[in-house]
């Protein structure tokens, strides 16, 4: 009998549900198999916290948002490190793998959880990662799951700022997650029609917002909105080190950056603002449909890689095909939005501001 772990790791995203599954009904399926569900991400590993699962815990899971098996944050960089808990935690990690006579794991998550997954590669350990995360921010991938549910639930945020900002006449500013990379705000912004939309790659100037949104009112337009990313950085804080920017941001009156851009905005053009942050809705509840599809085809691609006993692969998406690449080529790299990006281009060309 083939012994597969798996768990999930990082933020929660939806589709991790319907990944679960993938991978589970392609492995009992296709071969004689016990699947080990590690809890709350690596944690549980170091722990040796963990269920033997049975073929109907992964039934009626596929629509399902969230992780059956809980999912919590191991930063990378605490794994080497020993704490005051004394634990070795790769030591403890590779001790239960064994103990738990795994012959494979299967990891869910995002970018720490890749650089996890490739430390235990290193180890010895057979893994296989799968790309989540609402972030899109995964190198090697052009799509993670989780992120086309997110754009959705932040589209329909834009949607419903919309009508209110038009009865108001105001200036409603919409702060969307993704603290480095700003794939979620350029599809949400650009798909619910923002005004100016600021992501982390592309610097902005609050002179330039500022007349973005004059232009509009000259143009009769009485109400604006602006999509922005947790993450967006003016020109001024972009040249600083990300140490030097994140202590520049605890020095503000309010470390997020809509509050202080919405308090010049009314300031200085005199318009009424708002700002709205839906936070962790943008994580939550069913994963849209191409998500299921797309998880249930990275769950399925990981249960031919072990069939075939090939570890230590991420799976991905490219070019419309579902392939893998190898941890080592994946982990420890960020994939950020490219200034070139053709949905950049279209946004210019409808007249969409970028703030630079
Ligand atoms: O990586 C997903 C993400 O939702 C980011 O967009 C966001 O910056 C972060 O996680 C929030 O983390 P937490 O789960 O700690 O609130």
């Amino acid at each position: 009998k083939k012994r597969i772990g798996i768990l999930t790791s990082g933020g929660d995203c939806p589709g991790l549900n319907a990944a679960i599954r993938a991978v589970a009904k392609s492995a009992y399926n296709k071969m004689d198999v016990e699947i080990i569900g590690i809890n709350d991400g690596f944690k549980g590993l170091i722990n040796k916290d963990y269920k033997i699962m049975k073929p109907e815990d992964f039934s009626g899971i596929l629509t399902r948002g969230g992780t059956i098996l809980g999912t919590a944050r191991t930063p990378f960089k605490k794994m080497r490190k020993i704490e005051e808990d004394n634990v070795d935690k790769v030591k403890a990690m590779v001790i239960n793998y064994n103990a738990l006579a795994l012959d494979v794991l299967v990891v869910l998550g995002g970018n720490g959880t890749h650089k996890n997954a490739n430390l235990l590669r290193e180890e010895g350990l057979n893994i296989i990662a799968l790309p989540k995360t609402i972030d899109n921010d995964i190198w090697g991938t052009d799509l993670t799951f989780g992120f086309h549910s997110a754009v959705d639930i932040a589209t329909d945020v834009i949607d419903r700022i919309h009508t209110t900002a038009d009865s108001h006449d105001r200036v409603m500013l919409v702060e969307l997650m993704g603290n480095k990379a700003g794939w979620l705000t350029l599809y949400s912004g650009v798909a619910g029609g923002a005004d100016v939309v600021l992501i982390p790659e592309i610097p902005f100037t609050i002179e330039n917002v500022l007349s973005a949104l004059k232009e509009r009112y000259n143009n009769g337009k009485n109400f604006s909105i602006l999509a922005i990313a947790e993450g967006a950085r003016t020109q001024e804080e972009a040249l600083m080190t990300r140490k030097e920017f994140k202590k520049h941001r605890r020095n503000l009156k309010d470390p997020s950056i809509s509050f202080s851009l919405a308090q010049e905005i009314s300031s200085r053009l005199g318009f009424e603002t708002r700002v709205t942050i839906p936070g962790h809705q943008q994580r939550g509840g069913a994963p849209t449909s191409y998500d299921r599809v797309l998880a249930t085809q990275f769950g399925a691609h990981a249960i031919e890689l072990i069939e075939k006993n090939q570890f230590g692969y991420t799976v991905a998406l490219e070019n419309n095909k579902i392939v893998s690449k190898p941890l080592e080529e994946v982990a420890g790299k960020l994939k950020t939005v490219n200034l070139d990006n053709p949905l950049i281009q279209a946004g210019r060309l409808v007249g969409t501001s970028f703030g630079d």
